[in-house]
């Protein structure tokens, strides 16, 4: 059973979600631990529900573990450093315990395949996203003696039928994936390599998980995919691409889905990530805006506001196309909380390019950014078409440009909302004190305010009384 279960640090992407969790007795230890983005934080409660269900018992003390497993992450090249960082501390441990079980799991064994075998000794098992189910029968392998790689993709794979088991949960926020791979090809983007062909999950599923979170207390559910504005489900099996047009017609479009889930219950909330400027309809915008609970903030990675490089990037919107979607969003969403992610130095991304970046940014006022430094991939577009010809340097000091622009934009922003009343979701006590509650507006700003009697899972209004650049404080007004 579980007892415990802990989220180390959470960021976005590349740099690390850790789940740790722990589990009492038993016979078989796994250790898991998570890198990079809320998908794969998700895969990972898929692979505890799998193993757990095999007899296997999680543990948050890596020394006492049978089993480890790094769900790993491609994206940029310092994500892979940092795993093979932690693969030469599990090489020590092995030393001391020869029949320690090592597995690469996710995306970077995915891209690497069996060579990491070769690579790094010490590995047992190397799985792709698509291959969880058999992971036991991949741990029963190396019990034999052999080495084991499943690295096949699917284009069936959903693990809609699996429940997953909470790591690093709260109990009142959580993430439910309807759509796995992406087929959007950017040009610079290792996923569709690793994660493989985009397919959508069953409505029913996603709903019968969502409305069991509700039930268990959960009051803030994430729907997950690389594009959720193109999921689709138009039956098992379905294709999208081969779809008849009347099958089109009885299909589950991502704004119906989004409604069907917003209606599990007024007093959950529903957030969304990632949408894609190409695919978001002002359909989706009007469901948004027609559901209280489905909340007011949108994440629409632009990577540059310019059009050329917008174009080598393979985005399929141009830089007039991207600020017509905000538009959207302002005329639809009045107040709409936006962040993005921009990628610096990009293949011939040059200086009116990076000020078209910053121009942009002004002009949409966003609440917050995830920006990154250009970093080629082996097999994408961008490695085999262009030259990653932008100086390290130069690179650097762009980013740095963007990041001191976004900070005076948060900052803006945050101050903006001073001196007003905003309705909280409490997901637990603040990191710095016991004493404060931390919860998130609708925007997803974080607020942080005086324990008091409440509780997480309860919504509150509070006053925002003053701020830091990202972070609003205050005091309840209200129990709502
Ligand atoms: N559609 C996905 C994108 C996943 S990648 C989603 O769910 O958000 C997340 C972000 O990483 C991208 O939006 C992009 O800004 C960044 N990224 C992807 N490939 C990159 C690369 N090769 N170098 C630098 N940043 C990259
Ligand atoms: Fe990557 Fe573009 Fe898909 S960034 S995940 S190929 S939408």
């Amino acid at each position: 059973m579980i007892q415990e279960n802990k989220v180390i640090d959470e960021s976005r992407q590349g740099e690390a979600v850790m789940v740790e969790s722990t589990m009492s007795q038993g016979t078989r230890k796994l250790y898991l631990e998570s890198y990079g983005c809320a998908m794969n934080f998700s895969d990972s409660e898929i692979i505890a529900s799998i193993l757990t269900k095999h007899g296997y018992e999680t543990t948050t003390d890596e020394s006492e573990a049978d089993v480890v497993f790094l769900n790993t992450c491609a994206i940029r090249e310092n994500a892979e450093l940092r795993v093979r960082q932690r693969l030469t501390e599990f090489k020590k441990r092995k030393q001391q315990k020869p029949d320690l079980i090592i597995g690469v799991l996710g995306c970077m064994a995915e891209r690497l395949k069996s060579k990491l075998l070769e690579e790094e000794k010490l590995i047992d098992i190397v799985a792709g996203p698509d291959s969880y189910r058999d992971l036991p029968k991949l741990i029963e392998s190396v019990d034999s003696g052999q080495k084991a790689v499943n690295v096949l993709l699917s284009r069936e794979e959903t693990y809609g039928d699996i429940s997953p088991v909470r790591l690093g949960s709260n109990g009142v926020t959580a993430f439910v994936s309807i759509t796995r791979g992406c087929d959007n090809m950017c040009s610079f983007c290792v996923v569709p390599f690793t994660r493989g062909r985009e397919r959508s999950r069953d409505p029913e599923s996603i709903v019968a998980e969502v409305r069991d979170l509700f039930e268990r207390g959960y009051r803030e559910i994430t729907l997950l995919g690389q594009n959720v504005d193109s999921y689709i489900w138009a039956g098992g099996g379905l294709k999208k691409e081969i779809l008849t047009e009347e099958q089109r017609q009885a299909s589950t479009s991502f704004a119906q889905l989004m409604e069907q889930v917003a209606l599990v219950s007024p007093e959950l909330r529903v957030r969304f990530s990632t949408s894609n400027p190409r695919d978001m309809t002002d359909e989706v915008l009007h469901v948004i805006a027609r559901y209280d609970n489905i909340c007011k903030y949108i994440h629409l990675p632009v990577q540059s506001g310019s059009t050329q490089v917008l174009h080598r990037m393979n985005r399929g919107y141009s830089r007039e196309m991207y600020m017509e979607r905000i538009e959207a969003i302002r005329r639809i969403l009045p107040g709409c909380s936006l962040s993005t992610d921009t990628i610096s130095g990009f293949c011939g991304e040059t200086e009116e390019d990076h000020q078209e970046t910053l121009s942009l940014m002004k002009w949409v006022g966003y609440q917050f950014s995830y920006m990154y430094k250009y970093s080629e991939r082996p097999r994408t577009q961008a490695e085999r078409e262009y030259k990653d010809d932008v100086d390290e340097s130069v690179k650097s000091r762009r980013l740095a440009e963007i990041v001191a622009l976004q900070q005076s934009l948060s900052k803006e922003k945050t101050f903006a909302m001073k001196g007003q009343v905003h309705r909280v979701l409490i997901e637990g006590p603040s990191k710095k004190s016991a004493e404060y509650l931390m919860g998130r507006t609708t925007g997803n700003i974080v607020m942080v305010f005086p324990a008091g009697n409440h509780k997480k899972g309860e919504y509150v209004d509070v006053y925002a009384s003053d701020c830091t650049a990202a972070t609003l404080i205050g005091e309840v007004v209200n129990k709502a």
